[in-house]
Formats: C-alpha cells, structure tokens, sequence
C-alpha cells in the first residue's frame, strides 16, 4: 500500500492539534508527518504515534516532497501558501474559507458528494463546519423527499473561533463569576453568560457572513443551486460542538418515522431521538465524537404540509473541521485519486 507524506500547516491551532489526533487514530498510511507554523513556534515537539515531531517553519520550500497538505490557517494565509505547496506537486486540503466558492475547487463532504473530489485542481476545500454538520443528516432526506427549503438557527461553540475563542470563555468565566472587569478581544461582545448573534462580519443583506456559508456552500455541495435557506448563527458558551435547529420544506411529503427511518442508518449520521427517555443530541454528548447526532425529529405544524423539522449536533473542530479534511484524503485514496 502506498504511503504518504503528509503536513499540517497551522499545526498548533485548535484544528490543526486535531488534525493530528485525527491522522493518529485514522488509517491513512502516513510515510512522514512534518508539523509547519509560524516562527516562534517552530522547534516545539508534540507527540504523533509515538515519536516526537518537531515544528517547522511553514514556508514554499516546506512542501518540497510533500504528498498531502491540510491547511488549518487564516484565509489569507491559505491564499499565499496553498497555491505554492501546489506548484510543488503537494494535495491541499483546505480548512479555511478562502478556496470554498472558487470554481474549481471541489468543496466536499465524504458523505455527502465525494464524485466532486475528482473534479479538483490540486486544492480542495472543507466546508464550513455549520454547513458539514447540516449538510451530514440534510442528504439523505433530500434524496428521499426533495429539498425544496432551509431554515436554519446554529448556536456555534467558542471553539469555533479557535485556541483564543475558548481561552476568552475561560477566562471570562472566571472574571464575570468574580465581579471583575472583562475585556471582550475574540468575540465583539462578552460570551461567557451571553449569546452573540454574529458570526464573521455582516453583509449587505444583514446577513451575517457565516450565514451566506450556509446557503452558498449549501447550494454548491447539494448540486442545487436554487436551494432556499434562511439562517441565523449565534455564538454561545459553550466550549465545543455546534448545534442547529433545522427546519426543512420538501417537494414530497416525509413523515418524522420516515426520517428517523433514513436517518438511523445514514451515514455519519447517529439517531439520538426519545423524548420519552429526555434523550436527545447535546454538546456535552458529542464532543470528541465523529457522528452528526440528530433527534427531536417532528412535523412543522407551521407549514401547510411538506415541512419537517429537527435538532443536530456535531464536533465541529473533529467532523466540522480535521475529520472531514482527513476522510476527504481517505476517501481519494479509495477512488484512486492519490
Ligand atoms: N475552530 C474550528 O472549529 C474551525 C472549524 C472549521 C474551520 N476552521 C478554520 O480552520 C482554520 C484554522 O482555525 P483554528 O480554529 O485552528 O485557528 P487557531 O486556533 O487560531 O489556529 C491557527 C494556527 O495557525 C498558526 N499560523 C498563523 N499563521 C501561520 C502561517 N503563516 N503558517 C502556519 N501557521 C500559521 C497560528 O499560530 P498563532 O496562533 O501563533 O498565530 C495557529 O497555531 C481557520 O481558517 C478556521 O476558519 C476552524
């Protein structure tokens, strides 16, 4: 079996640590790893498979020799350096917004349109994680009933905001619970006590931009470009796993048993739904974990029928992020694609 070199840029952030628990626990046979970030990190030695990698400095000459590149770095970042690691012959996969809209870069969800990955161009882009986490349970019930429109709430984890999101929620905590002053620097209000309703910055609309994501990365992943979707992402103190409450119009009616149906064997997809037992998907559940989990499925008893509605949620710095950026290799391996 063939083996790969592989690197992670950003290898210190909060998706990059990941990544590399996820390469560890994973199956993509990996012939070398190098570790690339920034200069001052460069020379520390984490942990992979039971040798200690030392950090090297992420620069062009870096991915000389490299096979896989994932990317867990700013969009402007990735903007200078993935089209460099290309030109050295090196696969990018890429964690930030910066190639996701580009034509031709396949944006992929596994399980959701993996024949896109053979379109690609030497980069390729994981969505954003509040779109991976609806888009895991939204395919198979557009396969069933047709999707005609989205209305979607998030209620996104500071982690979502990396290493200096859950630093500001510690930190905040303590201090509100204290009495002391707080400082709001990676959220634009306080989070700790709080919900923010903004994500990234607003647009022209009012919508904020992670809200577009979901429709635009939406309509791109589900081959349907005139998908209606309506969204509002809200940050909470919560420190890992978004949640999303989901409410969906069809072209053909579904009922909740037939959802739970499909659901309970879709893939990616853990059914966790009895009211009667108060069990349903929560953070604190699905953090550390690789499934999207989906419950509290019933009937829109808004819509004059057709309408379905339910409640996911999913680690979105392991699916939304690192998992899906190493299934995507794994996967191209599999379709003989590296
Ligand atoms: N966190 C999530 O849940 C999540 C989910 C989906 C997608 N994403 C995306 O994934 C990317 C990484 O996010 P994150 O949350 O991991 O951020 P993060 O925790 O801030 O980590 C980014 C890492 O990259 C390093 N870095 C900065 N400039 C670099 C360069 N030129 N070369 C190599 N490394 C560099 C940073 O170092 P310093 O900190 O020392 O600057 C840091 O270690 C972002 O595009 C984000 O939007 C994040």
């Amino acid at each position: 079996m063939k083996e790969y070199n592989v690197a992670i840029v950003g290898a210190l952030g909060a998706v990059g640590s990941e990544m590399r628990k996820a390469l560890e626990e994973r199956s993509l046979p990996i012939k070398k790893l190098k570790l690339l970030d920034i200069e001052q990190n460069v020379g520390t030695k984490l942990p992979f498979k039971g040798s200690d990698v030392e950090v090297e400095l992420s620069c062009n000459e870096a991915f000389e020799g490299v096979d896989v590149a994932f990317f867990a770095v700013s969009d402007k970042v990735s903007r200078m350096l993935a089209p460099e690691a290309v030109k050295r012959g090196c696969l990018v996969i890429d964690n930030s917004s910066a190639w996701r809209m580009d034509e031709n870069t396949p944006l992929v969800v596994p399980e959701v349109n993996p024949e896109a990955l053979k379109e690609h161009h030497g980069i390729i882009a994981n969505p954003n994680c509040s779109t991976i986490i609806a888009m895991v349970p939204l395919k198979p019930l557009h396969e069933k009933a047709g999707l005609k429109r989205v209305i979607a709430s998030t209620y996104q984890a500071v982690s979502g905001a990396g290493i200096a999101g859950l630093d500001e929620l510690r930190v905040q905590t303590g201090q509100v619970l204290g009495g002391e002053p707080i400082e709001p620097k990676a959220f634009a209000h306080q989070i700790a006590f709080n919900l923010i309703p903004h994500i990234d910055y607003f647009e022209d609309n009012a919508y904020t931009h992670e809200e577009m994501k979901m429709l635009r990365e939406g309509r791109k992943i589900l081959s349907l470009p005139d998908l209606k979707v309506a969204c509002t992402c809200v940050r909470v103190p919560v420190f890992r796993s978004h949640s999303e409450a989901i409410t969906i119009e069809t072209e053909r009616p579904i009922t909740p048993d037939e959802a739970r149906e499909i659901l309970s064997s879709a893939p990616g997809v853990k059914l966790v739904d009895c009211p009667e037992t108060n069990t349903y998907p929560m953070p604190v559940d699905t953090s550390d974990q690789d499934l999207i989990y989906v419950g509290r499925i019933r009937d829109d008893i808004s819509s004059d029928g057709n309408g379905l509605t339910f409640w996911c949620c999913g680690d979105q710095i392991r699916k939304g992020a690192a998992v899906n950026a190493v299934q995507i290799a794994e996967k191209m391996v599999e379709m003989g694609l590296i």
